[in-house]
């Protein structure tokens, strides 16, 4: 079997979404993590627009590269390997990441990973600093991943890295997606999840009973389109809201969101007794999601690992560096550039294979 070429310093992209992303990092220390967002532009849409995506990621892609290299002060030769989010994600935004990396594989003779966004977001807690502070140092396994974001909600059993089972997912919306409709029904600007969290901490989240869904089903599925449809003609009857009304309203929404998030959560930990939980995604930054999840590992005396800062959680680059990193540990690098392509369903447990 050929020996996998030692892998440390990995230039990331991911442009899976609407931020065009790059990143530099040596092991699992970030020396860089450059974004530049688009989310202005899509606010003008109302949510993600694809050929608004696609054309900017075109425009920022190079620009970004440049940046993430000159902050880490390093030069393209330097690096050991390329790393881009094949999957899963928007299709147009996928394929301008992954052309351009595997160009740069090319041109410069460097080992390709093709890396699974949401395996970025699992390992996002195990990033460390330009000086190897935080991150998690002792993995214990089997783990249990609570990844929650715009497009995704999903429980991960982690029996070791690469071994991956989903054991929950949304039956309908992801949580975000929820966040953000809901945002959209009380009329705040897009992106409105963190707008609504923001609006929530001062409310009463008791003003409003809305259900929290699935509390029966037995499994550890997530659903939020009829939550978001009680929130729909709870506005509808209500008419215009007061700026007090709306707070309540957002408030005894995100109370909801959140029992059905950590409802789940402490399910799968009753079930799967996990030596440590790993969390990540954009809707981690909400503080009451934080809070429960704390208290929750802290009456399972379970180890709890957030990434350390919170340009972490939201989409970024340097956590599929992190995540490459440990695919090149266990030899997981493309042998055939020529094939790698986006997989915009690409799932955590049928992995690619070039
Ligand atoms: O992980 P992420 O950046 O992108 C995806 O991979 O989808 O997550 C973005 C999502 C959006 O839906 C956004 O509204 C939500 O995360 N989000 C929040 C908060 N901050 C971001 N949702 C609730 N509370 C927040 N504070
Ligand atoms: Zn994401």
């Amino acid at each position: 079997m050929k020996k996998s070429p030692k892998v440390t310093k990995i230039l990331s992209i991911d442009t899976s979404c609407d931020e065009t992303a790059v990143a530099v990092t040596h092991e699992a220390r970030i020396l860089s993590n450059a974004i530049a967002s688009q989310a202005k532009l899509h606010a003008l849409f109302g949510g993600v627009d694809p050929t608004t995506a696609r054309r900017e990621h075109k425009k920022l892609i190079d620009p970004t590269l440049k940046d993430a290299l000159g902050k880490a002060g390093l030069d393209i030769e330097e690096i050991d390997a390329v790393a881009v989010t094949v999957g899963p994600g928007l299709a147009v935004a996928l394929e301008v990441g992954v052309a351009k990396a595997k160009e740069l594989a090319k041109e410069h003779k460097k080992p390709l990973i093709a890396v699974d966004h949401m395996e970025g977001h699992l390992l996002s807690p195990f990033a460390k600093d330009e000086d190897g502070n935080f991150g998690v140092d002792n993995p214990q396994f089997p783990a249990l991943g609570l990844l929650v974001s715009g497009g995704h909600t999903e429980l991960v059993l982690v029996r070791d890295f690469g071994d991956y089972e989903l054991v929950g997912q949304t039956l309908d919306d992801a949580a975000g997606e929820a966040f953000d409709k809901v945002a959209r029904i009380l009329d705040l600007p897009y992106p409105g999840g963190p707008q609504l969290s923001r609006l929530a901490q001062k409310g009463d989240s008791k003003a409003f009973k809305f259900p929290v869904p699935l509390k029966q089903s037995g499994d550890l599925n997530f659903s939020y389109s009829g939550l978001k449809t009680a929130c729909l003609y709870e506005a509808q009857k209500l008419g215009k809201l007061t700026r007090a009304k709306k707070t309540d309203f957002a408030a005894s929404f995100q109370a909801a969101a959140v029992a059905h998030l950590v409802d789940k959560l402490r399910r799968a930990v009753l079930k799967y007794k996990p030596k440590m939980l790993l969390i990540g995604g954009g809707v981690i930054n909400n503080r009451r999601l934080q809070t429960e999840v704390k208290r929750l590992a802290e009456r399972f005396k379970i180890p709890l690992h957030i990434p350390f800062s919170n340009s972490l959680l939201t989409d970024n680059a340097a956590m599929i560096g992190v995540a490459a990193y440990f695919k090149a540990k266990r030899g997981d690098i493309v042998r055939d550039v020529q094939k790698v392509e986006r997989v915009p369903d690409l799932t955590l447990e049928a992995p690619v294979n070039w």
